[in-house]
């Protein structure tokens, strides 16, 4: 297979696939020590969905009221419903102050109090006092255009050091060793059609999340879950999949983020009587609590009839009563896209909004130093020796079921920066490269060729299309055994239609017929792999809301969830979750009710 795509080799110390914010944090971090750096990515680093994100970045600064780091920790285990990594999460909320002051010092304009301070907002589940008191102003933003803001920064930055891009490459697959460990990846670069290989002493996956296995999400088209792709296709697991993330203000109909800065600045939800409904489910934190009780509520609403619109299929949210030159400095950028999508000008009407995809929380399984675990030999945190995972294609976990806004951005600059730093120092540079084994390029070469000359019946967007709507209408908001048996079927149904896939474009240049191929195929396995979780998981947690078993069950469920999918076949098992913390500065904090 190699003699028909001929290989161009590179050599680096450190690779890292994907320009978002945690791909190009962990990249200049790596190359700032002075180890060989390569950062390839399918699109312009600048393009990369981290720009989209708005609202913005959680720190306890403290710059808008009294905040502390034990607090934020205690929100986010919280708001995970007690599944994520106590370990990780102390990790992430000690160290995020310091992350967003460097994000300050490489020029993210951040927007300011009066004083000059970092400016804070009010998101959801965010509160003082271990949530005994009223909500923290935590999220700090730039506008709300934070993530647009840090991405090009942090691009910037990037470029201050020695690190090669390899711009619009498609990684391909891995390369892994007989002994399990990771050597480097092979891309496609789309332009000329060219193969590289990458060898590499270590991996880094930092690819996003695979939100555009569902029909209707807030995440970018190129959201398609590569680096989960090329894991479950090197025999690798992944975790916590059934936890899909529904943020409760998309635009109706298309599906374009509204922030939850915007109910953090005074916006509320109503129904179609007017009611401001979200009194009645979270009687303390009301609009602002968590996305996974907001979006559920919604949906409650419209499934008894008190939705809006002429088929009363979505809520109203209201920014009116604001005053318009605080929309204009705070929420300029939702103003306009409501103002385009769905012709609304916010100082004088709602905004039609229905609970949107908009985040995985499962993913790579990592530890809190971005190494890349499976479970071997009765070992559930085995380190995969040579791969890394961070930002939305990792589960470190610690968003757990159900991740609080504006805990994105912190988690990929602060285990990026992580990341960066445990291969520091665990890389020697200049180490020799060992062999590849020949067999790992024609696995990935083959794979090309196949969907290159596919000649089946199904169109890849048919395909695609396909499972969308089966995620969308079988492992949405609200899930039973019934919908999610019937998913598994039809799910598995569109799987076998991979091998009656048709491309028509057979060539390698500029070929987006063989890309957008490609990337269905790093979804399938994801889908099929949610859906399986979901499936599995008989309690209700976080986003994860099964109406036969309504409740959390700790004694039975207090578990990740891991899967494999292997030649269409899924294996599942379970990790315990970490309940320790990684140092004496906090106890664990133990599971109670999750009210609001
Ligand atoms: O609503 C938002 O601005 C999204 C933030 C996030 O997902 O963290």
């Amino acid at each position: 297979m190699s003699d028909a795509y001929p290989i161009i080799d590179h050599t680096y110390d450190a690779v890292v696939v994907g320009a978002g914010g945690s791909g190009l944090r962990a990249t200049m971090g790596i190359a700032e020590t002075g180890l060989k750096t390569a950062c390839i990515t399918k699109v312009f680093p600048t393009r990369s969905h981290t720009v989209a994100a708005q609202g913005g970045i959680a720190a306890s600064l403290g710059n808008m009221g009294p905040d502390h780091w034990t607090w934020h920790m205690y929100d986010t285990v919280k708001g995970s419903d007690w599944l994520g990594d106590q370990d990780a999460i102390e990790y992430l909320c000690r160290e995020a102050p310091a992350a967003v002051y460097e994000l300050e010092h490489f020029g993210v304009p951040f927007s300011r109090t009066p004083e000059g301070k970092i400016y804070q907002r009010a998101f959801g589940g965010m509160t003082q006092n271990m949530g005994e008191g009223p909500a923290a102003q935590r999220t700090c933003a730039a506008a709300d255009r934070t993530g647009h803001a840090m991405l090009h920064a942090l691009y910037q930055q990037s470029l201050r050091f020695d690190a090669d891009f390899f711009i619009e490459f498609f990684a391909l697959d891995l390369i892994m060793d007989d002994d399990g460990t990771c050597r480097g990846v092979i891309a496609l670069e789309m332009e000329t059609g060219q193969i590289h290989r990458f060898r590499s002493h270590n991996t880094v996956l930092a690819t996003g999340g695979y939100g555009r296995a569902y029909f209707s999400a807030t995440s970018a088209h190129t959201c398609t879950g590569d680096g989960g792709g090329m894991v479950l296709r090197a025999g690798l697991p992944m975790q916590d999949m059934e936890f899909v993330q529904f943020h409760p203000t998309g635009i109706y109909g298309a599906g374009v983020l509204i922030t939850e800065g915007a109910r953090g600045e005074g916006g509320y939800l109503t129904n179609s009587e007017g009611e401001r409904f979200m009194e009645r489910y979270a009687p303390s934190a009301k609009d602002l609590a968590s996305r996974d009780v907001v979006s559920r509520s919604m949906a409650m609403e419209i499934r008894e009839g008190r939705g809006v619109g002429k088929e009363g299929d979505h809520i109203f949210l209201h920014l009116d009563h604001i005053d318009p030159d605080i929309l204009g400095e705070r929420l300029p950028g939702i103003s306009e896209t409501a103002k385009i999508f769905a012709g609304v000008d916010v100082t004088k009407g709602p905004i039609p909004v229905t609970p949107t995809v908009h985040y995985n929380m499962g993913g790579i399984q990592t530890n809190y130093q971005g190494e890349v675990v499976t479970k071997q030999d009765g070992d559930p945190d085995r380190v995969v020796p040579g791969l890394f995972a961070v930002g939305e294609a990792g589960c470190v976990s610690v968003h757990g079921a159900n991740r609080l806004g504006s805990n994105s951005l912190i988690d990929l600059v602060v285990f990026g920066r992580g990341t960066a730093h445990r291969i520091h120092e665990i890389t020697k540079p200049g180490t020799k490269h060992g062999d590849i084994i020949k067999s790992e390029d024609e696995r990935a070469l083959a794979r090309l060729d196949k969907f290159r000359t596919a000649k089946g019946g199904s169109p890849t967007a048919e395909v695609r299309t396909a499972m969308q709507k089966t995620m969308q209408s079988n492992a949405a908001v609200f899930r039973t055994s019934e919908i999610l048996d019937e998913g598994m079927q039809k799910i598995n149904a569109v799987y076998q239609r991979m091998a009656d896939l048709s491309v028509t474009d057979r060539g390698l240049i500029w070929n987006t017929d063989l890309i957008e191929t490609l990337e269905l195929d790093n979804m399938i396995g994801q889908a099929v792999l949610t859906m399986a979780m979901a499936r599995n998981r008989t309690e209700s947690r976080g986003a994860h809301m099964h109406e036969d078993y309504p409740d959390r069950n700790d004694d039975e469920w207090m578990t990740h969830s891991l899967g494999w999918f292997r030649d269409g076949q899924v294996e599942l098992d379970t990790r315990p979750v970490h309940s320790y913390t990684l140092t004496d500065a906090i106890e664990y904090i133990k599971p109670k009710k999750r009210v609001y």
